[in-house]
């Protein structure tokens, strides 16, 4: 039996990628499957929906549907009793569909055109969130039908992504914010913050945090009462990073929210990465290769334009798995459609490979599916669902 081994780190125990490897390889012997394909495991999203919710027992979960909008990952949040962040009215009808409860969501865009606030408004959604003076007048003729929250913003290096520079007011501003919906007649529900997606450090959530807590106590003085505190997703995932495992990440952070924040104000956070990259595993197939100014070149049947557009807009770094083991050597692993910008890794070091070898990437369940598109009208993955 040859041995998978994960080439971005050759020298990590082989026993449980090789598990894995094979798996993928009889998978796609025994069914009417064809790569590239996405094997999307139920029983992990309910793992990791369980592992959350132990390690932050104050906090509700709500999936962002965004990192993955897969009926069979929708289905699992419901079935566990757990709701939803939606970023737009699409979203809402995908969560209804897999049996949340319109009233129950929260719409978390801060920037919303009037067609999605009217059609969302419509469907009965109640919670918004708003970041600015401008985003708050366009519910005055929605006063009484809505509560809103208030985004604020937190400066975070650590974060793999930058989750505030489009969006969040300064800490400083809130107040005004939330002024300001109390003079146009709506209410003022309470906070959010991100503090950046693949949050590698927990400490600037503990900073968000204090910040939330100083200004939850402002906002009391001026009998602006707070009912809810949104503290994001951004939760980190392994991908080729040594990451804390959940438990011990949340740890300070529930510690933290025990300290500051009222067991009156409810808890809410927006994980998705965290939810859905580990069930899914994308198996892809050596298409063609060649030899180019002396550095051999493999084409894939997934790419940029596809499954990998996380490599583009999700900054991600996938593991990649093989089964070959001999001269490795320089090469480049690119995608299959006629753009040259379509190169999945422009300098990696490969053993050699054959065309129809199959690459195994898991943790491809975020930011990857649902970005992709079929440029050059090639078929996108599939996804294969199991238990
Ligand atoms: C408003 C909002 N909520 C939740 C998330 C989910 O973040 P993550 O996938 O890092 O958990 C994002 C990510 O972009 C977001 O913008």
């Amino acid at each position: 039996m040859i041995k998978a081994i994960d080439v971005l780190n050759p020298s990590a125990s082989t026993e449980t990628l090789t598990a894995e490897y094979e798996r993928a390889s009889r998978i796609l012997g025994q069914a009417e499957v064809r790569t590239p394909f996405l094997l999307l495991e139920r029983s992990k999203i309910r793992q990791n929906l369980k592992r959350l919710s132990h390690s932050l027992p104050r906090v509700a979960i709500h999936y962002a549907i965004k990192s993955n909008n897969h009926p069979a990952v929708l289905e699992e949040v419901a079935r566990a009793g757990h709701r939803f962040d939606i970023s737009s009215y699409q979203e809402l009808l995908l969560a209804v569909e897999a049996g949340g409860h319109v009233r129950e969501q929260i719409h978390s865009h801060p920037i919303k055109s009037p067609y999605e606030i009217i059609d969302a408004i419509n469907a009965g959604v109640e919670i918004f969130v708003v970041d600015n003076p401008d985003e708050i007048d366009k519910f005055i003729p929605y006063a009484g039908k809505v509560r809103l929250m208030i985004r604020f913003k937190v400066e975070n290096n650590d974060a793999v992504v930058n989750l505030s520079y489009k969006f969040g007011c300064l800490p400083s501003e809130v107040v005004g914010l939330a002024e300001r919906i109390r003079m146009r007649g709506l209410d003022y529900y309470g906070l959010a913050f991100h503090v950046g997606s693949q949050c590698l450090s927990n400490d600037v959530y503990l900073k968000a945090v204090d910040i939330a807590a100083d200004l939850i106590k402002e906002l009391d003085c001026r009998g602006l009462e707070t009912g809810i505190l949104d503290i994001g997703g951004v939760f980190p995932v392994p991908y080729t990073e040594d990451v804390p495992p959940i438990e011990e990440f949340c740890k300070p952070i529930h510690a933290r929210l025990e300290e500051k924040i009222s067991h009156d104000i409810r808890l809410v956070c927006e994980p998705g990465r965290f939810i859905s990259a580990t069930a899914v595993t994308l198996v892809a197939s050596v298409i063609g290769k060649s030899v180019r100014s002396g550095r051999r070149w493999y084409f894939l049947d997934d790419g940029l334009y596809g499954s990998f557009s996380g490599r583009l807009y999700d900054h991600c770094k996938y593991q990649i798995l093989t089964n070959r083991n001999t001269t490795w050597k320089r090469s480049v692993l690119a995608g299959p459609t006629c753009d040259s910008f379509d190169v999945v890794y422009r300098d990696i070091i490969l053993p050699p490979l054959e065309i129809s070898d199959l690459l195994i990437f898991p943790a491809m369940g975020a930011y990857c599916a649902v970005s992709a598109s079929s440029f050059n009208c090639l078929r996108k993955a599939e996804y294969l669902v199991v238990d």
